[in-house]
């Protein structure tokens, strides 16, 4: 055996991850996004399935570290996000040359005149958005009552990277064959048939009032919300599917899912602008199936459809 990161894995599994195409990584900083926790989470997923679904994309770390032959589905609610995956498979080119554009013309009057404007072609929306989300505050999404963007300049002396030209025609090949959807989560998960995996990770349950940052749409995600999810999810998998669901460690979550394996994963919250809130801290991973029976990673046959 050898150990790969933080994981183990078997000498023939280590032999195999070499050969496999280079994988895209996500465009975008997500509040919430899981590229620091794949680590953790990958050893709990199943290693054979028909096809992925990923009902709450967000900048899609999770689903960009899956075999890229691997079919997949993916969704998000919010409709910018949707039309950025769009035009990234299909205007990988164009999209790259005006965020050229906008790097030269950097400046935090810049930032604020494009936050303003609300252009109406594709092109021009997607490379505004990733503009806004590498040079504004965090890289938070934050919309305002009238649902205009409102996250305030970054600050930061020079224009970071805005993309990387392998990894977005990388990007861009992955989306071709993925299904790409903007839909309500529930839409999604009732798609979810026998043999496939679903992976949710929907705006988490506050740990306190103050707490948590879970608004990426317009209505938020109240605890309705997650009790729906859970209805979802549960009839998907009785239909067979694998589901896994990431949340917080809030009391709901734990009794909600209570059924479920529950699964917890050490994770350092950074959203917060408090330094002294930004500690490590405990969330969880459930699931609809006992990993330790058939799926865990090392024990089972095929490969990894997962890596880092
Ligand atoms: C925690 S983020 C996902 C982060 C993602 N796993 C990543 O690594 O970047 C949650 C996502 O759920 C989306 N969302 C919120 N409400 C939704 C709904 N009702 N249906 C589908 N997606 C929703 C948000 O737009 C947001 O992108």
């Amino acid at each position: 055996m050898v150990k790969l990161r933080g994981f183990r894995m078997a000498h023939s599994e280590k032999f195999e991850f070499k050969k496999l195409t280079p994988r895209a990584r996500p465009v975008l900083k997500w509040a919430g996004g899981k590229s620091q926790l794949l680590p953790q989470l990958i050893p709990f997923f199943p290693t054979q399935f028909n096809r992925y679904i990923e009902p709450f994309l967000g900048a899609g770390s999770v689903y960009f570290s899956l075999d890229p032959k691997c079919p997949a589905l993916i969704n998000d609610a919010n409709p910018e996000l949707y039309e950025l995956y769009l035009v990234l498979r299909d205007h990988p080119a164009a999209l790259c040359r005006l965020l050229d554009k906008y790097s030269r013309k950097y400046s935090e009057q810049f930032y604020y005149d494009l936050r303003a404007s609300q252009p109406r072609n594709p092109i021009s929306k997607a490379a505004r958005f990733i503009f806004l989300n590498k040079t504004g505050f965090n890289g938070l999404y934050r919309l305002n009552s009238k649902g205009h963007f409102n996250v305030p300049f970054g600050k930061r002396e020079k224009c970071p990277l805005l993309y990387d030209e392998e990894n977005i025609k990388r990007v861009s090949e992955r989306l071709k064959k993925s299904q790409i959807k903007n839909m309500d989560f529930e839409k999604v998960i009732r798609l979810a048939k026998k043999g496939d995996f679903v992976y949710c990770d929907p705006p988490y349950s506050p740990l306190s009032r103050t707490s948590s940052f879970n608004s990426y749409t317009a209505g938020g995600f109240s605890d309705q919300e997650q009790n729906r999810l859970k209805e979802a999810c549960a009839e998907a998998a009785h239909r067979g599917a694998f589901v896994a669901v990431s949340n917080s460690s809030a009391p709901i979550i734990l009794e909600l899912f209570k059924d479920w394996k529950i699964h917890l994963i050490k994770a350092r919250r950074s959203i917060n602008s408090k330094s002294h809130l930004r500690g490590p801290i405990h969330e969880v991973l459930t699931t609809s199936w006992d990993f330790k029976k058939n799926h865990f990673n090392s024990n089972h046959p095929g490969r990894p459809l997962f890596h880092l």
